[in-house]
C-alpha cells in the first residue's frame, strides 16, 4: 500500500489540464456490452475504476487495448451476464453493467451491491424501474437475477433522481417491444454524454428536461469514428477548490465551464474572481476568504462529489459555512480527519458547520473513500508541516496522475510504500 506525503503550505502556479471523465467513461464502456461490435473511445482516464471496469467486461468476455487514454474494445464475444462479486464490491458503478446485460441478453446477475463509506445506497430505483419496464429480478444468495418478459417497455417515474438508475434503465430499453419513458431522471452531464455515446450508434433517446424517451430499434449501427468522453466535472471543481486558496494563481484547462455553474458560483462566493474560457477557468482568490453555505443536491446544484473539497476551502474562511449534504446525508467520514489539522467542523445530522481558522497543521489522515481523499490533500497543502495520507488507493479511483498535475503546479508531494 501507498501513502503520500505532502510538504506544505504549498503556494500552487500554473496550468492544470482536465482528464476525461470517470463517470462518463464508466456508463459508456458498460454501454458497448449492449451490442456486440468493435467501439474506440478516447479521453479515457487512465484510473483504476476504469480499469475495474474493463476487467469487468474482459470476465464477461470483452477484449480490449488501452492505449495512452484510448479504448478500443471488442464486446462480440461477450457471451456471460454475471457481474461477479469482487468487482462489484471493489467498484460499486459495476451495477451499470446491469442495464446493458439485459439489454442485450434479456438476463443479468448481479452481485448486490452493499453500502459504502458514503453511506447506505440502495437500488430499489433500479429494480422497481427494471419492473415497471418488463424486467423482473429476484435476490438469490447475495445476487440480483433479472429476466426480461415478452413485453418490455412503458414508463416509469423515478421517485429520488439517481444517476446510475437512469443510466441503467436507458440501457436495458434501447432494445425494448415498445416506446419508454421515464420521467423524474438525472440530468447529470454524464447521463447526456451516455445518451450522446448511445445515439451517435443510432439509438432514438431523446431528453426534455427530466423526462427521457427511448423508441426501440432492433439493433445499434457500427462506430463512424470514435467517441470523445467529456471532461471530468470533479476533477475541475476539486482543482477550482484548490485554486480558491489565497496565493494559489491557477489556471483550468481543456475542462467544461457549463457543467461547473454550482462550484464556480461557490468559488465566486468565497471572494474569488474567476474568468472562463471557452474550455478554461483563471481564478484569481481572495487574501481573505469569504464563508458560505452550501446545499448539495442533484445535477445543476451543488455536486455532492464537489462537497468535502470546498469543505477543505471553508475551514480557512472567516466567519462560520454551512454545509447541508442532501444526496449521500452521511458522507462526512473526511471530518474527522480535517479535524486533525485543526479545522473547527461541528456535524448534527446531515448539516456540517465550518468555523474558519487561521491556519492549518500537519497531520497523519486516512483516506476512506475517493472524494474524501480529495478533501484531505487539498487540506495538507494548505497545512504547514509533512502531512501524510495513507490508504492513497482511494484517490487513485478516480484521480488520474493528481500527484503529478499537483507536483507541476508546485506542490511538494510524493509517494512511499508502507
Ligand atoms: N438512491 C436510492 N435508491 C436507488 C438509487 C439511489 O434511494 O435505487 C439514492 C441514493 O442513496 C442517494 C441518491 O439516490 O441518496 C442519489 O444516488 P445516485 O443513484 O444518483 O448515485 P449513484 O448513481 O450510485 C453517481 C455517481 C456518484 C455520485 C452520485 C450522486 C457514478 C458512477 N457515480 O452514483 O459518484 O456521488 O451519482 O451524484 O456515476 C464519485 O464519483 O465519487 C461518486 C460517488
Amino acid at each position: 500500500m501507498e501513502k503520500l506525503i505532502i510538504e506544505g503550505p504549498s503556494k500552487l502556479k500554473g496550468t492544470v489540464e482536465i482528464s476525461g471523465s470517470k463517470n462518463s467513461s464508466l456508463p459508456i464502456l458498460a454501454a458497448t456490452a449492449l451490442f456486440g461490435e468493435e467501439y474506440t473511445i478516447k479521453n479515457v482516464p487512465r484510473i483504476s475504476d476504469v480499469h475495474t471496469m474493463l476487467l469487468l467486461l474482459e470476465t464477461l468476455g470483452a477484449e480490449f487495448s488501452f492505449y495512452s487514454n484510448d479504448v478500443h474494445i471488442d464486446t462480440r464475444k461477450i457471451s456471460k451476464w454475471e457481474a461477479p462479486y469482487d468487482l462489484v464490491k471493489t467498484m460499486r458503478a459495476s451495477v451499470v453493467i446491469w442495464g446493458a446485460l439485459l439489454g442485450r441478453f434479456g438476463k443479468a446477475k448481479i452481485s448486490l451491491p452493499g453500502g459504502c463509506a458514503i453511506g447506505d445506497r440502495p437500488v430499489d430505483q433500479h429494480l422497481k424501474g427494471f419492473r415497471a419496464l418488463g424486467h423482473d429480478t429476484e435476490i438469490v444468495s447475495g445476487y440480483l437475477e433479472s429476466f426480461t418478459s415478452n413485453n418490455t417497455g412503458g414508463s416509469y417515474r423515478f421517485e429520488i433522481k439517481t444517476v446510475t438508475g437512469t443510466e441503467n434503465l436507458i440501457l436495458a430499453s434501447i432494445f425494448a417491444k415498445s416506446e419508454t419513458v421515464l420521467y423524474n431522471c438525472a440530468s447529470e452531464p454524464e447521463v447526456l454524454d451516455l445518451i450522446n455515446f448511445l445515439s451517435s450508434l443510432g439509438a432514438k433517446i431523446t431528453k426534455t428536461g427530466g423526462t427521457i424517451k427511448i423508441v426501440p430499434v432492433s439493433s445499434l449501427s457500427k462506430q463512424n469514428e470514435p467517441y470523445c468522453v467529456i471532461p471530468d466535472r470533479i476533477e475541475a471543481g476539486t482543482f477550482l477548490a484548490l485554486a480558491s486558496l489565497p496565493g494559489n494563481d491557477i489556471e483550468i484547462t481543456k475542462c467544461a465551464p457549463d457543467d461547473l455553474v454550482s462550484a464556480i458560483e461557490a468559488a465566486e462566493g468565497v471572494g474569488s474572481v474567476v474568468k472562463l474560457g471557452d474550455n478554461s477557468i483563471s481564478t484569481h482568490p481572495a487574501d481573505d476568504l469569504n464563508s458560505i453555505s452550501l446545499d448539495t443536491g442533484p445535477y445543476p446544484l451543488f455536486p455532492t462529489d464537489l462537497q468535502a473539497q470546498f469543505m477543505s476551502v471553508l475551514i480557512l474562511a472567516g466567519g462560520t459555512s454551512k454545509i447541508v449534504e442532501n444526496v449521500f446525508p452521511n458522507r462526512f467520514i473526511h471530518v474527522a480527519e480535517l479535524r486533525k489539522l485543526g479545522a473547527k467542523i461541528s456535524l448534527d445530522a446531515n448539516i456540517a458547520s465550518i468555523v474558519g481558522v487561521r491556519g492549518l497543521t500537519r497531520a497523519s489522515m486516512q483516506a476512506s473513500d475517493l472524494r474524501a481523499s480529495a478533501s484531505l490533500l487539498i487540506g495538507a497543502l494548505s497545512a504547514s508541516g509533512r502531512s501524510e495520507i495513507h490508504r492513497v488507493y482511494h484517490l487513485d479511483r478516480g484521480y488520474e496522475s493528481i500527484d503529478n498535475k499537483l507536483e507541476s503546479l508546485g506542490a511538494k508531494i510524493w509517494r512511499k510504500n508502507e
